[in-house]
């Protein structure tokens, strides 16, 4: 973990991890099944939940999952609305239960171009879990890490605190986040493509890489504890040299 200056903090607890997970390929799932998309959307959903109950005994703290991002508007219409449709049905059914073990949610993004009964259920999920427990998950939806940081940029030239402290702190507000949260320590993207497709790209400037050919409705349990397994293995140095061993 490296604080908004870029400097290396405390290194993060071993329960402190932030994980960001690019969860890619559910399209790809469905279709190879000859389903249609949305079975694999569907599927997608099932693993959401799997990795949210995994998490903490992976020792992470802050779980940052992409679910859908401002450029996937792009998308036909029917693709968009099952998406909605499916994250509606996440808050109201796989939410309270995961809330009922301790877990804080919130949403990353956008927000006013949500249908109203998904903000409505999103909303109600935040007021009945932020005072949860240490593990906290943030779902981004409508979520482009460009405009945040574009949008940040524009109310920072009044400040003069320091600078990257109060830019972190309100691209953190432009996101909707109500604080800004430790930078992402490992960044996982399923799917096998190799890209960062506008994620929170502020937050990931010294995150650790790990890309992977699983499908994200495949993504086990076992899974995200092999990728925390490696990158507990990297060298992280922020700049410094190497430790001397
Ligand atoms: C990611 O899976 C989910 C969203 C972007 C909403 P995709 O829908 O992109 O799945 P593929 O990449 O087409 O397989
Ligand atoms: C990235 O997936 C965004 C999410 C997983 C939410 P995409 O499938 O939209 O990314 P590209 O288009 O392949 O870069
Ligand atoms: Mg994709």
């Amino acid at each position: 973990m490296v604080n908004a200056n870029g400097d290396e903090q405390l290194r993060p607890k071993r329960s402190d991890l932030h994980v960001a997970i690019i969860m890619d390929g559910s399209g790809r799932w469905a279709t190879a099944r000859g389903l249609p998309r949305s079975e694999g959307h569907r599927a997608g959903r099932a693993a959401v939940r799997r990795v949210i109950e995994a998490a903490p005994q992976c020792g992470i703290g802050t779980l940052t999952l992409y679910a859908f991002s401002s450029d996937n508007w792009r998308r036909p219409e029917s693709e968009v609305f099952e998406l909605m449709r499916i994250f509606e049905g996440f808050f109201h059914v796989d939410a309270p239960a995961l809330i009922r073990r301790g877990i804080r949610m919130s949403v990353l993004g956008q927000r006013d171009r949500l249908p109203v009964s998904l903000l409505q259920a999103i909303e109600k999920v935040e007021a009945s879990s932020r005072s949860g427990g240490q593990h906290h998950v943030r779902l981004a939806i409508d979520y482009s890490g460009r405009e945040a940081i574009v949008r940040a940029a524009s109310q920072f030239r009044q400040t003069c605190d320091t600078p990257a402290e109060v830019f972190a702190r309100l691209l953190a507000e432009v996101e909707q986040a109500d604080e800004a949260v430790p930078d992402i320590d490992l960044l996982i993207r399923t799917g096998g493509e190799q890209r960062l497709s506008n994620c929170p790209l502020w937050e990931i400037a010294y995150a650790e890489l790990y890309f992977t050919p699983c499908l994200w409705p495949d993504f086990s349990a076992a899974d995200l504890d092999a990728a925390v397994r490696e990158f507990r293995t990297r060298d992280r140095r922020f700049g410094h040299l190497p430790a001397l061993v």
